[in-house]
């Protein structure tokens, strides 16, 4: 935690297979899984759904779903057999979800979450509530951690890309700093491809996964900057809205 005087560290975990090598107890940990988990949570709360109930297993969301549950769920973003929907933001723009409570499983998304248990607040960040995020780590007086959930613990290009979209707006607004190389080589990356994001993006796994099964507007829309002013993070194993 800092005192308040000093500027504040930011630091960058590219999967969460290396979690366990940063410290996050007194930090706010931003969850981040651009395609999709994270931008879809945003769209969710921006709909107006009262909670999100985040589980890593099949088995948990289909034992959740027998006992009446709404259940959203993929896996290799293929919709799960026995859910409501699967994971496309666009599934959640629906005035029915209003009010509900939904249980969700991802392939990496709601496995991340897990695994930031210490944090002072785990936050749920994407493009979408981009400035809100910003500002809300800028008030709050603590340390950052980025975690990106990857793919199946490998490096993501998605989730790094924002990655360093958020430290660099951080860095440059002065109240934080980084000696942390995951940190600047996210800026660097961020800073090369930001004017062709999305052609940039192109290249990614997980793109060329999604476009393959039709999710060709889900890439745009998650790289769409500040269209919610919601900031999700976890609550006694729940998400709900700050
Ligand atoms: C995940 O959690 O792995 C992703 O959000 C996958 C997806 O695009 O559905």
């Amino acid at each position: 935690m800092s005192t308040g005087s000093e500027k504040r560290n930011i630091e960058v975990c590219f999967t969460p297979a290396l979690i366990d090598y940063f410290d996050t107890a007194g930090k706010n940990v931003v969850l981040i899984d651009i395609l999709r988990a994270t931008s879809t949570i945003c769209t969710a709360f921006e709909w107006g759904v009262k909670e999100i109930i985040p589980v890593a297993s099949e088995d948990e969301a289909q034992a959740y779903k027998n006992q009446g549950f709404i259940v959203a769920g993929e896996r290799d973003g293929k919709v799960l057999s026995f859910a409501d929907f699967g994971n496309s933001p666009f599934s959640f723009m629906n005035d029915n979800l209003k009010g509900k409570s939904i249980v969700f499983c991802t392939t990496n998304g709601t496995k991340a979450i897990n695994t930031a248990k210490n944090a002072v607040q785990l936050l749920v960040g994407s493009y979408l509530n981009f400035s809100t995020i910003v500002n809300y780590l800028e008030k709050d007086n603590q340390d950052v951690l980025l975690l990106c959930s990857g793919w199946k613990n490998k490096f993501s290009i998605e989730d790094t890309l924002f990655a360093g979209a958020l430290c660099n707006r951080l860095i440059t607004g002065k109240c934080f700093q980084t000696d942390d190389d995951a940190a600047i080589v996210s800026v660097d990356m961020w800073n090369n491809v930001k004017n062709d994001l999305l052609e940039y993006v192109d290249k990614s796994d997980h793109c060329k996964r999604l476009k393959k099964l039709g999710y060709h507007k889900d890439i745009e829309y998650c790289h769409t900057f500040d269209t919610t002013d919601k900031v999700p993070c976890l609550e006694k194993n729940i998400i709900v809205c700050l």
